[in-house]
């Protein structure tokens, strides 16, 4: 079973780093034969014959075995981890972008090649969310996966509403202690969670999804007056991405802000730590918490996949594959789903962009006003670069109106 590893290791930023560290300071053992590195001017931990500043001494090398991606740029490490596969490396890598952008193709090229292609890194740090929906979720009946799936924003909204900082020393912090991306409006704009939902989604529903299909809104936009309702009510905020089956054959998936209550199992999720939440059939609800940034966290999954990696372990996409299986039946995703959600917002004109189904309340005050209605997903999602544009912040309240039907149903009752 276990085989000989020579790693080639591609990037030494902060979870190349951290991994490092790990592999130093524990047993595992596991030669990395070659570093490849960018930038020749950085100053660097290690002596320099451990760098190489040419792929193809990895990717060429047939004695390197197992290929560890950990770069920043998305589109480099397209390529590298594509080459890896067609020469029948293995690959472990942390790329959430990647990943997402490119899921269909990967599913292929392992196909093809037989190579594997672990990431567990990839999603929410430390949780070993991707594993427990691929092994421990094989056949359960998965009503929704939930949760807090971006460190930054978790850890910008923990200091601006809980500690009264401004939004840009909180961004300055996360992007200081090593949590946001090299480009920030990743983690803000609900981009990077999103990559994530679209990775959950494969190993929790079988669906593969474009991550340009799905609405993603993010924190950008809030400001001291949705802070000042928030508190109000008693609630926090959190940047939640969710995927939920919603009918037999249907799944609906989103990344917006929330207001949950104290009585919600991701209020006191802090700081950078990100959260899971598997709803299903029989276990019920089951919460993950742990660190989902930072270089020590996410190292750990990825020397798990590299561990994994030594006994051959593979993703089998049991669910993707459902077809040819008896164990589930793939799933569509749909964007039928109507959400109550708070909408701050400037002026009557915005307001009128919105075919509210219903609205439970609405406030019109000097400095703000703010509308509680129930909105379908799909007109959100088509409206979402002119509500970046005017500068309209949404939050979900957290009640979920299954379809347009059963939000139909409930607005007839109380007329
Ligand atoms: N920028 C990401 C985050 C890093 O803040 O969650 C971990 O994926």
């Amino acid at each position: 079973m276990d085989k000989k590893h020579k790693i080639g290791l591609f990037g030494f930023g902060c979870v190349g780093q951290g991994l490092y560290d790990i592999l130093e300071k524990t047993d595992f053992k596991a030669e990395i034969a070659k570093i490849c590195v960018k930038n020749r001017q950085k100053k660097r931990s290690l002596p320099a014959e451990c760098f190489t500043y040419d792929a193809s001494d990895i990717l060429e090398d047939e004695t390197i075995n197992l290929v560890v991606e950990l770069i920043d740029n998305a589109d480099e490490a397209y390529e590298i981890v594509t080459t890896a596969l067609r020469n029948g490396k293995n690959v472990v890598t942390a790329n959430k972008k990647m990943l997402a952008e490119h899921l269909a193709e990967l599913l292929e090229l392992q196909k093809t090649y037989g190579a594997s292609l672990l990431y567990e890194g990839a999603v929410c740090g430390s949780i070993p969310i991707i594993r427990t929906l691929e092994e421990y979720y094989d056949n359960e009946l998965l009503f929704s996966v939930s949760g807090i799936f971006n460190g930054s924003s978790n850890y910008i909204l923990t200091k601006v509403i809980q500690e009264n900082l401004s939004y840009e020393t909180a961004l300055k912090q996360a992007q200081d202690l090593g949590f946001a991306e090299t480009d920030p409006t990743l983690d803000v704009g609900g981009f990077d969670p999103l990559y994530k939902l679209c990775i959950v989604a494969l190993h929790a529903y079988g669906v593969v999804v474009k991550p340009t299909e799905i609405f993603n809104y993010g924190i950008q936009g809030l400001s001291p007056y949705d802070i000042q309702f928030a508190l109000e009510k008693g609630y926090k905020l959190k940047l939640l991405a969710s995927v939920q089956r919603i009918s037999e054959d249907e799944v609906s998936l989103s990344v917006m802000p929330h207001f949950v209550s104290r009585g919600h199992y991701l209020y006191h999720v802090e700081n950078e730590y990100n959260a899971a939440i598997v709803e299903a059939a029989f276990s019920s609800k089951q919460v993950f918490t742990g660190k989902g940034a930072g270089g020590h966290p996410t190292g750990s999954a990825v020397l798990s996949d590299i561990s994994a990696n030594r006994y051959g372990y593979k993703y089998e996409y049991r669910k993707a594959y459902a077809q040819d299986s008896t164990i589930t039946k793939p799933f569509r995703v749909s964007q039928q789903q109507v959400q109550e959600v708070y909408l701050r917002y400037h002026d009557e004109a915005d307001f009128e962009l919105f075919d509210f189904i219903g609205i439970s309340e609405k406030y019109q005050g000097t400095n703000f006003n703010y509308v509680i209605g129930t909105v379908r997903l799909k007109d959100l999602c088509q409206l979402k670069e002119t509500l970046l544009e005017r500068d309209i912040f949404i939050a979900s309240t957290g009640k979920v109106v299954e379809t347009v039907e059963k939000v139909k149903e409930e607005v007839e009752v109380l007329a």
